[in-house]
């Protein structure tokens, strides 16, 4: 038997189900809140989602203001102008973030700044002495997409545009205190995002699954949000209306985010952050034009795990050897991703060759460290963008 010891963070409470929104409602009396501040960008304010949150605050005692200017792939200065936004606002006891892992992780990064002082760039995870995050607000977080999985992890990534970089923030008290995981509140969700941030949900599951940090706990987490993934994505995309497979991708969301956050991830996310830092290029669709190509590169350091993700994602396997039988792992993600209707290659997204360089430079700085079960030289990794181009 493994004798190793493991820990595991998650939210303190996660309601789950169709309607579950109105769990707010308990989720205010449990937190012992009055006033709130909803977290949230227009694109959820024209879906009426924040209405829905707000008709069931209504029969509460909890004040609310709303601050709806998240932007994609949030900025330093986003993060800023959220954070006086709240500051002006006074006497807010409770953050709700309500939309994807922009909004997520802005919430989450205003929080930090808000209570602890500075900027955000004081306490990012790659600086020497980060700044410690000693308190903050009790977050609820109301996931619109399926997903970043942000409320059940310890990160929250932000970009600096000054330097080309997307980096993040991580602390354990960085989880949302309670997760409302409603499929009606993802039903609006265009069939792209749909695509793109289901991708980005199964990226974190199967990093997750072959990193280094695994353990039998998220392991667990990992293969159920694989399978439920490969089983509904597609579904979810072609008919935003089928509320099982909204229902399922929302849980795959949280359980891959739950796995990841309790574990680590690998290149793909080091890549695509690098990508990120550069070109406003949304997350999942990074993610999915690199996964392929590092799962190729990954499937020597663990032939069972990437067999096994063959399965689950439906191959058949039967007859074949470990090596072909882990290979269909990399197939099965690629039909995935065509199927879904995502593009293929960094190309087609405005990718330039003449970045590579950098882009590796900036990736091989945390690659090894990323958990990543293959350690991996700056010539490969030229090798793995080309290969993606
Ligand atoms: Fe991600």
């Amino acid at each position: 038997m493994n004798e190793d010891t493991y820990a595991l963070e998650l939210p303190k409470k996660t309601y789950f189900g169709i309607g579950a929104v109105e769990k707010v409602r308990e989720a205010v009396k449990v937190l012992k809140v009055s006033n709130a501040l909803i977290i949230t960008d227009r694109g959820v304010i024209n879906a009426g989602l924040v209405d829905t949150l707000m008709k069931e605050l209504s029969s509460t005692t909890v004040k609310t203001s709303i601050f709806d200017e998240v932007e994609p792939e949030p900025t330093v200065e986003s993060i800023e102008n959220a954070a006086k936004s709240l500051e002006k606002t006074g006497g807010i006891d409770l953050l709700i973030a309500v939309g994807g892992g922009s909004v997520m992780d802005t919430a989450k990064c205003v929080n930090v700044v808000a209570m602890n002082g500075g900027s955000i760039l004081d306490y990012e995870d790659d600086i020497k002495n980060p700044r410690p995050i000693r308190k903050l607000l009790p977050l609820i977080a109301v996931p619109t997409t399926a997903g970043t999985g942000s409320e059940a992890s310890i990160w929250a990534v932000f970009t600096d545009t000054k330097r080309k970089l997307k980096t993040s923030t991580s602390d354990p008290k960085l989880i949302a205190d309670i997760a409302i995981l409603d499929p009606n509140m993802t039903q609006t969700m265009p069939p792209t995002l749909t695509a793109a941030t289901g991708m980005d949900a199964l990226t974190h599951a199967i990093e997750a699954y072959v990193c280094i940090y695994a353990n039998p706990i998220t392991d667990a987490f990992s293969v159920q949000a694989i399978k439920l993934i490969a089983e509904n994505l597609r579904t979810a995309v072609e008919d935003g209306e089928n509320m099982e497979a909204r229902a399922n991708m929302i849980l795959a969301s949280f359980m891959a985010g739950s796995a990841f956050s309790n574990s680590s991830l690998g290149i793909v996310h080091t890549m695509a952050e690098a990508l990120g830092g550069f070109y406003r290029i949304s997350h999942g669709i990074t993610n999915t034009l690199i996964l392929p190509h590092v799962m190729e590169f990954n499937l020597s350091a663990n032939v069972e795990k990437f067999t096994k993700i063959a399965e689950f994602m439906g191959a058949n396997v039967a007859g074949l050897d470990v090596n072909k039988a882990s290979k269909k792992s990399v197939s099965a993600v690629k039909v995935l991703s065509r199927d879904i209707g995502l593009h293929q290659t960094l190309r087609e997204v405005g990718v330039k060759r003449e970045d590579f360089p950098a882009l590796v430079d900036i990736t091989f700085k945390w690659a090894n460290e990323s958990g990543n079960p293959r350690e991996v030289s700056k010539k490969q990794l030229r090798e793995l963008y080309e290969k993606a181009y």
